[in-house]
């Protein structure tokens, strides 16, 4: 989609539709919707009057220009209470309002920066929420339908109208959402993708062209070279599967440091059956998503490679499937993880905890200052949290503050959860170092301090995102299916980091 920034006046714009904004209480238009309500010889101060626009959150109002205006239609979109406006709720509105025109066969739409200079927003912020609401509101994924008429219409065009005095600040804001939003739809698309086309192959071959096309440098390792880094908890998980795992690095380089500042390390299980303590089949299927993590770390670092922070980054993708097999992992098994310690195998099916045993391993061999991992690690979580917010797990308040303050930013929403000491009593194993479950309760606590073992004393944070990386219903920038999550979280908390 093409996204500009112009200046002049909405009123004498020409596409499909404008776009422009009321709020809940508001009494008077504002100037560009009162120059529109003029030319439209009352038209929108009458649904005012009448009630039919009331400003509430996501209200979309299409009101047909019928040749008085440049425009086709001006739609009128509720933005709630002024005093509530943030970042979030325009990009949310934005989103809505797209999905709204798009089976209109409506296909150019120019907007105003919506809530410039309100509660604080900057009109860099605000162009860029927009930019961010209409890519990832809009996002479809229907590569495997073959049917035409199943496929919507598209919006090619989005202009930004603005004065001359904040063109540039517009331009930087939308161009910084296109950003955002293009890399949150790439996790999203790899996440979608089924399991039989998203391989450890293939997310490898895709990690690849993302290098080559970002100039990140790149290193695979294969079967070999993880076992010669003794990777075991990696090399358990892949003996159930015919297909070969895959441990991705990607290095982006900001700054002149030998060390990485921070190793975001994504779970890449690009099928999780349980392996030979296998899952019940009902909804079997969405366990192609269980390489969310690894996706979103993958797209997190395109990203940053696009924005350029002056910070070292590298992300970690340790990739495989869980299947069950002859030579598949067993309950009861001993693997010896990365560095040297030994796990009991109670469940196969803990295994994205024994992949990110190794990539924490990996990363702190780096001599890396901080790591954030994000892993559809426990269905703990979801009981805990629903779908609302992503759980956090630390060893190091500081930094789990930033990553909280980085996801809200994004409207990412993330709680932070305990890492009493006394939860490690449930991961003691009578046979080896440390046990891969810890039982029924508390359990995505108990996973967190199962890898916290493995962080050791480098500042961590552990984002459990099983519940925030697929979406069943469509609500403002989120669509059904994958959500991209942390994506944006991790590219704002690389920006933080740069700033120190
Ligand atoms: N990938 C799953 C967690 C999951 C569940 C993600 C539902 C998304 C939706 C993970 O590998 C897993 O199977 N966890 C087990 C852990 C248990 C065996 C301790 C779980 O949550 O049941
Ligand atoms: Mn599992
Ligand atoms: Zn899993």
């Amino acid at each position: 989609m093409e996204i500009k920034v112009i200046t002049g006046d909405i009123a004498r714009v020409k596409a499909d539709a404008i776009i422009v904004n009321f709020f809940t209480g508001q009494r008077k238009l504002d100037t560009d919707i009162a120059a529109l309500d003029k030319a439209l010889d009352g038209a929108i101060s009458q649904l005012v009057r009448q009630g039919e626009i009331k400003g509430k959150l996501n209200e979309v109002t299409v009101v047909h220009s019928l040749g008085k205006l440049p425009a086709d239609r001006v739609v009128v979109i509720g933005l709630g209470k002024k005093t509530e406006l943030s970042f979030n709720k325009i990009c949310g509105a934005v989103a809505e309002t797209c999905r709204a025109l798009r089976p209109k066969g409506i296909t150019s739409i120019a907007t105003i920066a919506h809530g410039a200079g309100i509660n604080n927003l900057s009109p860099e912020v605000t162009a860029q929420a927009v930019a961010e609401g209409t890519l990832l509101g809009l996002y479809t994924f229907h590569k495997h339908i073959t049917r035409k008429e199943d496929k919507p219409g598209e919006i090619k065009q989005l202009v930004i109208v603005s004065s001359n005095r904040v063109k540039p600040r517009l331009e930087k804001g939308s161009q910084k959402g296109r950003i955002l939003a293009e890399a949150t739809n790439l996790a999203r698309d790899m996440v979608n993708e089924p399991a039989n086309y998203m391989t450890p192959t293939r997310l490898a071959e895709t990690a690849t062209k993302l290098a080559r096309s970002h100039g990140l440098k790149i290193n695979i390792l294969e079967h070999e070279q993880m076992a010669k880094m003794e990777m075991g908890g990696m090399l358990g998980v892949a003996r159930g599967s015919r297909q070969p795992p895959k441990f991705i690095i990607l290095h982006y380089k900001g700054n002149r440091d030998k060390e990485p500042g921070v190793a975001l390390i994504g779970k890449g299980i690009t099928f999780d059956s349980g392996g030979i303590s296998i899952k019940p089949s009902q909804k079997m299927e969405e366990m192609k998503g269980d390489m969310a993590g690894g996706a979103a770390v993958l797209a997190a670092i395109s990203a940053i490679a696009r924005l350029k922070p002056k910070i070292n980054v590298v992300a970690i993708i340790p990739a495989t499937e869980n299947l069950p097999d002859g030579n598949a992992l067993k309950p009861g098994d001993v693997l010896t993880a990365m560095g040297g310690k030994t796990i009991e195998v109670i469940s196969t099916d803990a295994e994205g905890r024994l992949v990110l045993a190794d990539a924490l391993g990996y990363a702190r061999k780096l001599g890396t200052k901080h790591i954030v991992d994000a892993a559809t690690l426990t269905g703990a979580c979801i009981i805990a949290l629903g779908k609302v917010c992503t759980g956090a797990f630390t060893n190091r308040q500081a930094l789990v503050d930033k990553v909280i303050a980085a996801g809200n930013e994004a409207g990412e929403l993330i709680w932070q959860m305990p890492m009493f000491d006394e939860y490690k009593e449930q991961n003691k194993s009578d046979v080896a170092d440390i046990k891969n479950i810890g039982g029924r309760d508390a359990g995505a606590v108990t996973a967190a301090q199962f890898l916290a073992e493995f962080a050791e004393d480098t500042p961590w944070v552990h984002l459990d995102i099983a519940g925030t990386s697929m979406s069943d219903k469509e609500k403002a920038h989120q669509v059904k299916g994958a959500t991209g999550v942390p994506t944006r979280t991790l590219v704002n908390l690389a920006l933080t980091l740069a700033k120190r």
